[in-house]
């Protein structure tokens, strides 16, 4: 015999789901980790346990499709350096690199499971976790190989920035070589970080062509910087996402538009690195599928927080509250192609969120409080 869970008294639950997207004074029903109703609660079912919301509004846990928490050191004076008035070009990634190599496997994985930890604790429920911070084949196989023990979606990002010590094109034949070969069975995607000073249009097109026959997704870091071939080339070979998106190209959005291809934004690293925040509207308005996501990582973006994402893309980038919280549920789960997660309804995985407000739109209007009142992971009180 299971156990079914009622959560009662919901003041307004987003679901996620674009067939029903917002039910105001809700119930929602678990059993087995799953939903297994939502809906009104004046039309819900019995169940075993109840818990009351107490007219709190609840979400799908947030899914967060783009985070680099396997890394060692800290970033703290190149961040100084930039609110001083320095550029953001990528090339701390080094940094990172080097203190990264020098950690040992305890370390790195002991560390990202705080990252993991303090993420859920915000709400979010499911995380991409990338490598590239190794970038030899010992070193990223070895970062993959602690995401693994944190999350389904790992992802191999040796393409991350050419090492110093080694030349552009060995380094791209190693990546989409025997790196690839010793990281595959420990990722779920290949990704690349295709920007000028990075990888160039060739090399991104041959490092992520490799992966897909390795039978890996493809991701790719496009148009962070400046504009480039990166969103391109993710539609052409059928990306589930392009990621950053902030300098588009007419061209790119419409190649976006009209493919499967979800476009990543990521405002933490706009903030972090004081840079233009990408169109949301005009991205929105084309039709594209937007997700959000918090980059986290030492460099570009320290922060694990969803909710500030959020508040940062309603606030900074012209999106809805609406936009923003369907962005970084349902929007990330498109981005990592699944539809276990992402949305509240019937058998979908019983992550949520309660939150402490009436609606999500507190997440915005109330910036930087913490309003998580409780997490429920595959159905379990976190
Ligand atoms: O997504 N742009 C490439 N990678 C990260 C930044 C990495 C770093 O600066 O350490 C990003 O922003
Ligand atoms: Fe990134």
């Amino acid at each position: 015999m299971t156990t079914t869970t009622l959560i009662d008294r919901i003041g307004l639950l987003y679901t996620g789901d674009p067939a029903r997207e917002e039910i105001p004074d809700a119930a929602l029903v678990i059993e087995d980790g799953l939903v297994a109703w939502c809906g009104p609660a004046a039309e819900a079912p019995a169940a075993d346990e109840r818990v009351d919301a107490g007219g709190r509004a609840v979400i799908p846990g947030f899914v967060d499709s783009h985070a680099h928490l396997i890394f060692a050191g800290d970033r703290t004076a190149e961040f100084q350096a930039r609110m001083s008035g320095e550029p953001y070009t990528g090339g701390g990634i080094r940094t990172t690199v080097a203190a990264t190599r020098q950690a040992g496997e305890a370390e790195l994985a002991t560390h990202a499971y705080s990252l993991v930890r303090e993420m859920r604790a915000q709400g979010t429920t499911t995380v991409e976790i990338k490598s590239g911070y190794g970038l030899s084949v010992e070193h990223e196989r070895r970062s993959l190989e602690i995401a693994t023990t944190l999350t389904d979606e790992t992802t191999f990002l040796g393409a991350h920035v050419v090492p110093s010590d080694v030349d552009a094109d060995s380094y791209v034949r190693l990546v989409a070589g025997e790196m690839l070969e010793a990281c595959a069975p420990y990722a779920k995607w290949v990704d690349v970080f295709c920007e000028r000073g990075a990888f160039d249009g060739d090399q991104t097109r041959e490092i992520l062509s490799a992966g897909l026959k390795a039978g890996l997704g493809v991701r790719v870091h496009a148009g962070q910087l400046t504009e480039g071939p990166g969103v391109r080339i993710a539609c052409e070979l059928g990306a589930a996402s392009a990621d950053h998106c902030t300098h588009l190209t007419a061209a790119d959005v419409d190649a976006l538009a009209s493919s499967g291809t979800v476009a990543t934004l990521l405002p933490g690293a706009e903030f972090s690195t004081r840079s233009p925040y990408p169109d949301a509207r005009r991205l929105i308005d084309a039709g594209v599928t937007v997700a959000l996501a918090t980059d986290c990582n030492p460099g570009s973006s320290f922060t694990s927080s969803m909710a500030f994402c959020v508040a940062l893309a309603v606030r900074e980038m012209r999106m809805t509250p609406l936009e923003a919280i369907r962005a970084a549920t349902y929007g990330g789960a498109r981005a990592l192609r699944r539809t276990d997660v992402g949305w509240l309804r019937r058998g979908a995985r019983a992550d949520l969120v309660v939150l402490d407000a009436p609606s999500y739109v507190h997440l915005a209007y109330r910036p930087g409080v913490p309003l998580v009142h409780q997490v429920f992971h595959g159905g379990l009180l976190l």
